[in-house]
C-alpha cells in the first residue's frame, strides 16, 4: 500500500497526504440491482493533495477548514474511522484534522481519498490491528473509489470501483486540473445516464497497453469518460474548458470521475502552467500538478 511509506508517524500522532485521483478513462457497463453502476475505468493519482492529522484520543472527531463540510457521520472520514473502531474492536477514538485543497464536487476523489488515508493512518497508529486485506475490504464498505485511494499510482478499476488491477505506475505526466464553480453531485449524473444511450465507449485495452509502453501519445489518444456528456448538461462550462485546453497545448483534456473537473495532459510544467494563466481569472480552481 502506497500511503503508509509516506505518513509521518509520531507515536500518538499521523501526518499524511491524500492524494487526488483522476479517471484517464471511464466507462459504465451496466446498472446494478442495488442501484450502483458496474465500470470499468483506469485510474490515476495526481500530486494535488488533502493534508491529514490524525491523533489518538477517546472518541471519533473530525476538523476541517471548510466551515461547510459535514464533520458527522456524512464526512467519509468520520466514516472510515468508525468503521476501523468497530472492525479491529478497539475502543479508543481519533481527532481527525483535514485541511482540504482538493475540491469537492469535482469528480477529484478528495472524499474518498482522506477516508483512504484515514484508514491507513488509524491501522498505525494502533499498531497494524487489521490486515493490508481487511482494511481494502473495509475500503469498499467506505465508498466505491475509496479502495483505489487506498492502492493509489495507476490502476485498472472494475466492479464498482473495488475491484483493482495495477497498472504499470504512470508517474510524471504533467497535468492541468480546472473545476468550474459548479459542483457535482455523482448520484445525480448516474440517474442521468441511466436514460440514455452511451454513444462513445473508452478502449480501455487500449489505454492500458499505451500506459504498459509509457506511450504517451496513445495515452492521450484514449482518454475518454462516458459520464461526461451527462455532467454537461448540469454544467456546460466543461465543453469550453476542454476547447480552451486544447487551444493552450493540453496534448488531450477529458473530465475526470462525474465532474465537474478537467484535466489535461501537456508535454512539460511550463506548458501546463502557461496554459493555467488563461483560467485564472475565470476560475478559483485551477492546479497545475503531476502524476504520482
Ligand atoms: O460509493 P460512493 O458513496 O462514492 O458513491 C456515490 C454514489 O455514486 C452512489 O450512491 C451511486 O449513486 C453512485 N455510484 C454508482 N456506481 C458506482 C459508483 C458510484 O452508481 N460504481
Amino acid at each position: 500500500m502506497k500511503y503508509s511509506d509516506e505518513c509521518i508517524f509520531k507515536g500518538d500522532r499521523v501526518i499524511t497526504k491524500a492524494y487526488a485521483k483522476v479517471n484517464l478513462t471511464l466507462d459504465v457497463l451496466s446498472k446494478r440491482d442495488d442501484g450502483y453502476h458496474e465500470l470499468e475505468s483506469v485510474m490515476q493519482s495526481v500530486s494535488l493533495f488533502d493534508l491529514i492529522i490524525i491523533d489518538k484520543s477517546d472518541t471519533i472527531r473530525v476538523k476541517t477548514n471548510l466551515n461547510h463540510l459535514p464533520t458527522n457521520e456524512n464526512n467519509i472520514a468520520f466514516k472510515a474511522a468508525k468503521l476501523f473502531f468497530e472492525k479491529s474492536g478497539i475502543s479508543g477514538g481519533a481527532s481527525v484534522l483535514i485541511h482540504k485543497n482538493i475540491p469537492i464536487g469535482a469528480g477529484l476523489g478528495g472524499g474518498s481519498s482522506d477516508g483512504a488515508s484515514t484508514l491507513i493512518a488509524l491501522n498505525r497508529l494502533y499498531g497494524y490491528p487489521l490486515t493490508d486485506d481487511e482494511l481494502f475490504k473495509l475500503a469498499a464498505k467506505v465508498g466505491a473509489d475509496v479502495p483505489f485511494c487506498m492502492l493509489g499510482s495507476t490502476a485498472l478499476a472494475g466492479g464498482i470501483g473495488e475491484k483493482l488491477k495495477k497498472l504499470s505506475p504512470c508517474r510524471g505526466l504533467n497535468m492541468l486540473i480546472v473545476k468550474p464553480k459548479v459542483s457535482i453531485s455523482t448520484p445525480e449524473i448516474f440517474k442521468l445516464i441511466d436514460s440514455e444511450p452511451i454513444k462513445k465507449h473508452p478502449n480501455n485495452e487500449e489505454m492500458v497497453a499505451a500506459i504498459e509502453n509509457g506511450d504517451i501519445e496513445k495515452i492521450c489518444a484514449n482518454t475518454l469518460n462516458v459520464l461526461r456528456y451527462a455532467t454537461q448538461r448540469r454544467c456546460p462550462q466543461i465543453g469550453g474548458i476542454i476547447a480552451e485546453m486544447k487551444k493552450g497545448g493540453a496534448l488531450c483534456s477529458e473530465m475526470t470521475g462525474s465532474g465537474s473537473a478537467v484535466f489535461g495532459i501537456f508535454s512539460s510544467a511550463r506548458d501546463a502552467d502557461e496554459c493555467a494563466k488563461r483560467f485564472y481569472s475565470k476560475y478559483n480552481d485551477v492546479y497545475s500538478v503531476i502524476t504520482v
